[in-house]
């Protein structure tokens, strides 16, 4: 059976608990499905990132943490990390904005990503943004030229494509000569501080390798490649002020071992600290994942074909993970949790046999009506969800201690036909 995934997460008397808050009262009270958050294991997360790299690297050498909020973009949840002290890594202008409403300035926020718009880069240069990750010539050509337009300076780090393996799916995986990310250190040689760039601020470096990421070995071979670039950067007269080694620190969905965040961050300071660059991260999963819950309820257990159905009311357009990369997502019920052991098959509503979280599971033995919750689904979860079957999209609520707040209501169908019909 699966086990709990936070320590924020506990049964008292048979009924699950996120933090004080009994989950049994959470579905009567706001209904099911719903996204349900804990605040404090965000906050430990967060602090045990603060923790794991500040042990080991010398004082005032820190890592500034850009929070990727592609893994969960809640407004609320980015006001919660900026009071944190946690800075924004962003790859759409959507996300900048969101950003801007929970009181990051653009100088606290940086931005990826392969594609950006005239439009967008226009609209970063404007709120000053902190850096913008350039992933190609043409786009580093382009930022220059808008920049000259607008009578500014864009600060810009090239992306470094490090050809090295990481990430837990292939999906997943971005620092690959093959992805589409970054570009080879011969082009970043070629083209830093180029003198015709006359508008574009070179601070520095930055790399991802992938989410996801299990083992410390990738970590370090990235790092290594990103170092000796560096150096042959400085060789050649080249100011490198910044490096942003990236985020894609692994999470536990299961009982399996966990990334060793101690040996990152000694191989941090190994290999990046003596460069004497600022240091800039950016986790996303870490922070968000494991503070998430899917909380659905069992419409109906089906048998049929030698096999159990638990036939859920949440589905592959709320959490699309299990659909799309095969993940795991751990499932334990919210009451009694020591009823006969049964293996189910778990599926959602939707006509499609991929809208399935997982097979051949084994759970308590669970009825009709009964709750249970889909864990590890504070990232990549809520951001990730679709209308798909006009399904409207779920709340997402926070719990801190006993209280909970509602950080998102439920979409309605209202809210869904507006878009169509009022035009
Ligand atoms: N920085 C960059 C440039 C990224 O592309 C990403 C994630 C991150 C940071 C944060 O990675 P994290 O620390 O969260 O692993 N939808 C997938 C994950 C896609 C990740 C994309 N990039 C999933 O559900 O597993």
């Amino acid at each position: 059976m699966d086990i709990l995934l936070s320590k924020h997460f506990e049964y008292l008397n048979n009924d699950l608990h996120v933090e004080n808050v009994s989950l049994t009262r959470l579905a009567k009270e706001i209904g099911t499905p719903a996204y349900i958050y804990s605040k404090a294991e965000i906050t430990d997360q967060v602090k045990a990132l603060q923790k794991a790299f500040g042990d080991v690297l010398p004082e005032g050498r820190q890592p500034r943490f850009f929070y990727a909020c592609k893994a969960n973009s809640n407004i609320n949840l980015l006001r919660y990390l900026n009071e944190m002290g946690v800075c924004l890594e962003t790859v759409a202008v959507g996300e900048m904005h969101r950003g801007l409403k929970a009181g990051f300035k653009g100088s606290d926020m940086l931005v990826t990503g392969v594609g950006k718009t005239h439009k967008e880069i226009r609209t970063y240069l404007e709120n000053n943004i902190y850096s913008l990750n350039v992933e190609s010539i043409p786009e580093l050509e382009r930022i220059n030229k808008i920049a000259g337009e607008m009578g500014k300076t864009a600060r810009v780090m090239m992306r470094l494509n490090p050809n090295v393996e990481g990430g837990a799916y292939d999906k997943i995986s971005t620092g690959r000569a093959h992805d589409k990310f970054g570009l080879s250190a011969p082009t970043i040689i070629d083209n830093y501080e180029r003198a015709d760039l006359k508008n574009i601020k070179f601070i520095g470096l930055s790399m991802h390798i992938g989410s996801q990421i299990e083992t410390t070995q990738s970590y370090l071979t990235g790092y290594q490649v990103i170092a000796h670039l560096v150096g042959q950067l400085r060789d050649k007269g080249h100011n490198v002020a910044t490096l942003d080694i990236g985020g894609g620190f692994g999470i536990q969905y299961k009982d399996e071992s966990l990334l060793d965040l101690k040996r990152v961050a000694e191989a941090v300071r190994d290999v990046i600290e003596p460069l004497g660059t600022e240091i800039i991260m950016e986790p996303g999963r870490y922070i968000a994942g494991n503070a998430g819950l899917l909380l659905t309820k069992v419409e109906y257990v089906k048998e049929e074909g030698g096999r159990q159905f638990l036939i859920l009311d949440t589905a592959m357009n709320d959490l699309i993970r299990p659909t799309l990369y095969d993940a795991y997502h751990a499932v334990v019920p919210v009451a009694n949790p020591h009823a006969e052991p049964t293996s189910y098959d778990i599926v959602g509503p939707i006509c499609e046999t991929g809208d399935t979280f997982a097979k051949g599971r084994v759970l308590p033995k669970m009825q009709e009506g009964d709750l249970c919750v889909i864990q590890s689904a504070g990232a990549y979860t809520a951001c990730m969800a679709s209308n798909y079957n006009t399904r409207p999209l779920l709340p997402e609520i926070m719990v801190d201690g006993e209280a909970y707040k509602i950080i998102r209501r439920r979409q309605t169908l209202d809210d869904l036909f507006e878009m169509e019909t009022t035009i």
